[in-house]
């Protein structure tokens, strides 16, 4: 029986419906690095663990997360710290005679300790030189391709590392990128030893076309974690509570599927968790009307507050003026809405939204900005396109939350 998971990482045992996802991502990795990318809560790093803890094709896997990291000299001292735990015979064995600076840090481990191996990495650094660089092509690339190994190093929220380069040093987005860029084309994927899998929430494609650098990702394969169908949603619902010897209504999993709208697996699992809570504490079969009282628990719970509370912030976080006013302001108009908006009736409130802040742009240009905060609303999880040139919030959750709080 599987267990309810309320955003801690999953056991692989407990994942459902990704197996022929990540089958199809190691079809593509023998070719090619991918970028996985999808919206937050929706299941990256689970898949992401599951290939780390059962890797394919003779791959040893090294994980990293790089949210917090803003310069390459920390992600390369972070990928070598991690490939260090993780691998310590492996990496013993590629590093001590392969690379003078790291074998003498490793010369050094006994005194030091395995926890203190990156920050004696760090020391042995700040004595030598300073350049990332020389330091990723000859004490990494160089050195991890020589050892014949095949490696999958799994990086996640690397779109951060880039957003967070950006804002403390812009100077090195570019060269940074341009450098990971040579490593992917250069030996070609099918003849490298290593493959890349990055993950994001955040799209990388609307910051980099905005600072005329799309061409630096473009070596990686673009890969969308798919999004559960309505029966799998059901399915899930009724497995779960079958299993737990719940009694409940037959149409009570399609209703699930109604008010979850495209659904994110953490609400999922909530709502889900919630129904059992429910039975459990009425004793008698759930019936539809649960489901609604389920919806309203959780919107009003504080389990659910900090995961919804983050759709709301990081708008602030990710998007520029004038998208941002123009991101909330549409948002609290769908929230109010009962089967969502026209598309025309949104450009007007954004149009309308624009001229009140005395921002003069011709015509072409606004309406630019509309599409691209439409697109970004859409690949962000926000709305959904639910019937021609209809716009309303993807998750009905997230709308009945955003209605209660922000509207
Ligand atoms: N395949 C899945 N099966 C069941 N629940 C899932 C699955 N993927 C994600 N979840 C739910 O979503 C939560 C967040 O998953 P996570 O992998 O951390 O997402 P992300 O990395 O995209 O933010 C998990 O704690 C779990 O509740
Ligand atoms: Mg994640």
């Amino acid at each position: 029986m599987s267990d309810f998971y309320t955003g801690s990482p999953l056991d692989p045992e407990d994942m459902w419906f990704r197996d022929d996802f990540i089958n199809l991502l190691w079809e593509i990795l023998r070719t090619e690095h991918v970028l996985l990318t999808a919206p937050r809560r929706t299941g990256k790093t689970s898949v992401m663990d599951f290939m780390a803890a059962k890797p394919q094709e003779g791959y040893s896997a090294i994980s990293v997360f790089v949210q917090d990291l803003d310069h390459p000299s920390e992600f390369l001292l972070t990928l070598l710290d991690a490939f260090q735990a993780k691998h310590p015979v492996l990496f013993r064995k590629i590093f001590k005679s392969g690379s003078s600076w790291i074998g003498s840090t490793l010369d050094r481990i006994e005194e030091v300790g395995f926890a203190g191996f990156k920050i004696a990495l760090r020391e042995q650094k700040s004595k030598g030189s300073d350049d990332w660089k020389l330091l990723g092509d000859h004490e990494f690339f160089e050195v991890v391709r020589r050892s014949k190994q095949k490696l999958l190093f799994i990086v996640d929220e690397f779109p951060d590392l880039i957003l967070n380069m950006k804002r403390n040093h812009p100077e090195l987005v570019r060269p940074f990128l341009a450098w990971f860029r040579s490593h992917c084309v250069s030996p070609h994927p099918k003849h490298d030893t290593i493959r890349w899998l990055l993950g994001g929430s955040v799209n990388l494609s609307s910051t980099l076309d905005a600072m005329g650098s799309i061409d630096l990702i473009n070596s990686l394969h673009d890969e969308r974690l798919p999004v559960l169908t309505s029966s799998q949603v059901q399915e899930f619902v009724s497995r779960m509570l079958s299993d737990r010897n719940v009694d409940f209504h037959s149409g009570i999993p399609s209703e699930v599927a109604n008010r979850l709208g495209r659904p994110v697996p953490l609400f999922l699992q909530m709502v889900t968790q919630d129904l059992y809570r429910i039975w459990k504490r009425v004793q008698r079969p759930l019936e539809i009307e649960d489901v609604h009282t389920a919806f309203s628990e959780l919107i009003v719970s504080s389990a659910a507050r900090d995961k919804l509370q983050h759709y709301y912030s990081r708008i602030n976080q990710y998007y520029d003026e004038p998208k941002r006013s123009a991101a909330y302001a549409l948002l609290a108009k769908l929230s109010q809405s009962n089967h969502g908006v026209p598309r025309k009736a949104l450009e007007q409130e954004f149009d309308r939204l624009i001229q009140s802040q005395g921002d003069n742009l011709p015509d072409h240009e606004r309406r630019r900005l509309f599409n691209q905060l439409l697109r970004d609303l859409e690949n962000d999880f926000y709305v959904a396109e639910t019937s021609n040139d209809q716009f309303d919030f993807a998750s009905g959750l997230l709308k009945a939350w955003w209605k209660k709080y922000y509207a």
